[in-house]
């Protein structure tokens, strides 16, 4: 029985599964109004415990845009989209209640930063489908993270907030092949962990991924998603991530 016969709703699967990040964006605004019904997607985001440990700051001003587009990496979509987002993991408002409660405020675990991006990253997700459905486009960007105390300087973040991922958003100037993903056999699990065929299974993946970049780039780049990730992995990432999520009140013990 097709997916439809079985109360599948066409038009968000296809939202869904049509999905590429945008980066060119043309020269138009988007309203505030507009902007306010993804953040209204955002809100109805499932969220551990009710927490809720997410905020979204909407970045319009042209100067802030620069500086963060040089802090992202010199990620050039960031200064030219019509407005970033930048989605945070944010505890600042739990750190007001349990002040007024007279409570312990208990942060010193890793599990309530999992809660925090995990929460930021559901929000975020909600926001950009919604974006997509008023005909918008995007990016999520992860750059945010590589001068993550800068940018918290920035933007006045308080103790207990953490930056986890900006967005580029804005009309689609330009419509990008749609990057294939990891072979649906390799992730979906069948009542226990697989890895027997997983060897295989991704040894397709490398061979579709060779294809799509070899043509993508006309053989500029031609290695596949096994040895981008391979090289991706080499290297630490941000190690001084840590020391400001700790000098952010997230202790990690
Ligand atoms: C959390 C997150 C962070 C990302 N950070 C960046 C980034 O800093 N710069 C960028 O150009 N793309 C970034 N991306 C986009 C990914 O590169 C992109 O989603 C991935 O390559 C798959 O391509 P697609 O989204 O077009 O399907 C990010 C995506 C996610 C989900």
């Amino acid at each position: 029985m097709s997916v439809e016969k079985q109360g599948k709703s066409p038009e968000i699967r296809e939202l869904i599964q049509s999905h590429r990040s945008i980066r060119k964006f043309k020269n138009k605004d988007i309203s505030w109004e507009i902007i306010e019904d993804l953040v209204e997607s955002a809100r109805w985001a499932p969220s551990s415990h009710n927490v809720q440990a997410y905020s979204i700051i909407a970045i319009q001003d042209q100067e802030t845009k620069n500086k963060l587009s040089e802090l992202c990496g010199n990620q050039v979509y960031i200064a030219r989209c019509p407005v970033f987002f930048v989605f945070a993991a944010d505890f600042y408002r739990h750190s007001l209640v349990s002040m007024k409660h007279g409570t312990p405020f208990e942060m010193e675990e890793t599990e309530n930063l999992i809660v925090g991006a995990v929460d930021t990253a559901l929000a975020a997700q909600n926001f950009l489908l919604t974006a997509r459905s008023y005909g918008l486009g995007g990016v999520m960007i992860g750059g945010i993270r590589n001068e993550a105390e800068k940018v918290a300087e920035l933007l006045d973040f308080p103790k207990w907030t953490v930056p986890i991922m900006g967005m580029c958003l804005g009309y689609p100037d330009q419509h990008p092949w749609q990057k294939p993903r990891m072979v649906k056999e390799a992730v979906l699990h069948k009542e226990r962990y697989q890895k027997d065929k997983l060897e295989d299974q991704m040894q397709s993946y490398e061979e579709i991924t060779e294809e799509y970049y070899t043509n993508r780039t006309n053989g500029v780049k031609t290695s596949g998603w096994g040895k981008q990730m391979s090289v991706y992995l080499s290297t630490p990432r941000r190690p001084e991530l840590t020391s400001f999520i700790k000098k952010q009140g997230f202790t990690l013990k």
